[in-house]
């Protein structure tokens, strides 16, 4: 059987420094059976010398040749011209926007699969090569933005004076967005976010960022594909309304918001821009989509008349050349055990399976591109059925009759008791009663996750028993001082071992 090569193409978009493929993907690949040859200098840019893939077993040469072909930027005519009949390429295509792409496949003998049309699926988020890039982007638009600003993000009060922290508004919160939130809190910024899909709000906040909602949001936001659709214009107005208010406060914009196969919404306008203060920064990272931002130019920084920044980079993820290159290696490799069953070099395009069928353009030259919708996991669970409102707030925990029963019946015995006891011990056995009673409710209202530390310090409490024992132990009886001597015993094992307990359950949420 004929070894199948992949070829790695150098990439010819101006710029582009990332590689489809690394060293080490390099070497994952041969592992599930095929043979490597990489184009001359094509990880030069990204910190891979032709020397490293020889190392990892690659050979140099014409890639554009190979059985299957790994690229990043949808090729140009006279690459396609280049690949041999029968071979497969896998790259980003982006084919719901690049129909003339699609017409030029489809004429030609050959299976392309666009690494962009891989559906949001959590089976196929270890090759979703758009999710690894946005993270990167995301994360390099706010060092971008840092860049460009002249002042710190995290606040600071110093002998020279205090410094307020920067705020920072991330519109849209995909993959992107959200990489942006984290690298803005953690850089020390104050972060709010928006996004149409309400089910992002938890998301913002478990990133430190705080939610700002439209208000009334628009029902059915992401109507079961895991994207935003196409706002309404009443949406739009309201949003418009946030965004203007934001401008005037706000240090730092970056904006996401894209809609899968149309052209960017259109969130800040330049009026909005000419409100902001002079030294603030906006990326607008749906530049190369049509921009979220007036006056944003594709691969460009601007300033306006009023000095602000406007950053309309397109490569952001390649401006960290190495990661990117690892993670899209990796994710090609990924990609490469589905499409390998049998781990033998042998490329097996399953067409029952929704995300091979999804990313198919060509298939041996026949046209397969739309694919057939899919629905998306990450779609919101549909809301929980309201319970109707009531007049008076209902009883928290209605108990079944039994339960109700058996606790009046016990606290008719224990004031039988306390009736009957003599009255020395009336008194202890009334403050036992209401003890009981007052730790039932107290306990009963701290949250589960809570019982462990709560009973931890709670038994410091029984510190008073080696105080009571302590007192006793002198008595003269040695039957007393036995027990107060047990009594020291067990109850300096309940402090001590709950401060044991204490100290290791708050060591877990120390870093190291
Ligand atoms: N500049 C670069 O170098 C670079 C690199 C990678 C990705 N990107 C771009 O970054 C953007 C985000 O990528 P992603 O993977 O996070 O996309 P995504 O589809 O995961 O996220 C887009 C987000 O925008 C939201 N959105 C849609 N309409 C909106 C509206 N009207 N208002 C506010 N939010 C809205 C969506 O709900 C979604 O959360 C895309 O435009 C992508 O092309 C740019």
């Amino acid at each position: 059987m004929a070894i199948v090569i992949i070829g790695v193409v150098k990439e010819d978009a101006p710029g582009e420094r990332r590689v489809a493929a690394t060293p080490d993907t390099v070497t994952q690949l041969q592992k599930l059976g095929y043979e490597v040859v990489v184009a001359p200098g094509a990880g030069a840019a990204s910190g891979f010398p032709d020397e490293r893939y020889e190392d990892a077993g690659a050979s140099i040469g014409d890639a554009d040749a190979a059985d299957v072909v790994f690229g990043i930027n949808p090729p140009t005519p006279e690459r396609l011209d280049a690949l041999r009949p029968g071979a497969t390429l896998i790259s980003m295509l982006n084919p719901r926007l690049r129909q003339d792409l699609v017409d030029d496949l489809a004429g030609r003998p050959i299976t392309a699969l666009s690494l962009d049309a891989v559906p949001r699926v959590s089976r196929a988020q270890s090759f979703d090569v758009l999710s690894s890039m946005a993270n990167i982007a995301g994360y390099r638009a706010v060092i971008e933005a840092a860049h460009e600003f002249g002042r710190f993000f995290t606040g600071q009060v110093t002998a020279a004076g205090t410094v307020p922290p920067a705020k920072v508004l991330v519109a849209g919160v995909g993959v992107a967005g959200l990489a942006a939130i984290g690298a803005a809190g953690s850089l020390g910024a104050v972060v709010r976010a928006t996004d149409p899909r309400p089910e992002v709000a938890d998301q913002v906040r478990s990133l430190g960022g705080e939610y700002l909602a439209v208000a009334e949001p628009e029902a059915d936001a992401s109507p079961g594909t895991g994207y935003a659709k196409e706002m309404s214009d009443d949406y739009n107005a309201r949003a418009a309304a946030l965004y203007a208010a934001q401008c005037r406060e706000v240090d730092i914009i970056v904006t996401t918001a894209l809609i899968p196969g149309k052209p960017a919404p259109r969130l800040i306008t330049a009026e909005m821009v000419a409100s902001m203060r002079p030294g603030s920064v906006i990326v607008d990272m749906a530049a190369g989509n049509g921009g979220n931002v007036e006056g944003s130019v594709p691969g460009e920084r601007v300033v306006t008349d009023n000095g602000v920044i406007i950053l309309g980079y397109t490569d952001l993820a390649g401006r960290l050349p190495a990661q990117a290159s690892q993670l899209y290696g990796t994710n090609l490799v990924n990609l490469m055990k589905l499409l390998t069953p049998k781990r033998d070099g042998t490329l097996v395009l399953d067409f029952d399976d929704v995300v091979q069928r999804s990313m198919t353009v060509v298939r041996d030259g026949e046209l397969t591109w739309p694919p057939p919708p899919v629905a998306v996991s990450a779609a919101p669970a549909a809301p929980p059925e309201r319970e109707p409102v009531r007049e008076r707030e209902p009883e928290r925990k209605a108990s079944p009759l039994p339960r109700r029963l058996g606790v009046a019946a016990a606290a008719a015995a224990t004031f039988g008791l306390i009736a009957a006891s003599p009255a020395a011990l009336q008194v202890h056995l009334t403050v036992f009663a209401l003890a009981i009673v007052i730790g039932y409710y107290v306990i009963g209202n701290v949250h589960h996750a809570l019982h462990t530390p709560l009973m931890s310090v709670t038994n410091a409490i029984s510190g008073i028993i080696v105080v009571g024992a302590l007192l006793q132990i002198g008595a003269g009886n040695a039957a007393i001082t036995v027990l107060s001597l047990v009594a020291i015993l067990l109850a300096s094992i309940n402090v001590f071992g709950g401060f044991a307990v204490t100290r290791r359950m708050l060591a877990m949420f120390i870093r190291s």
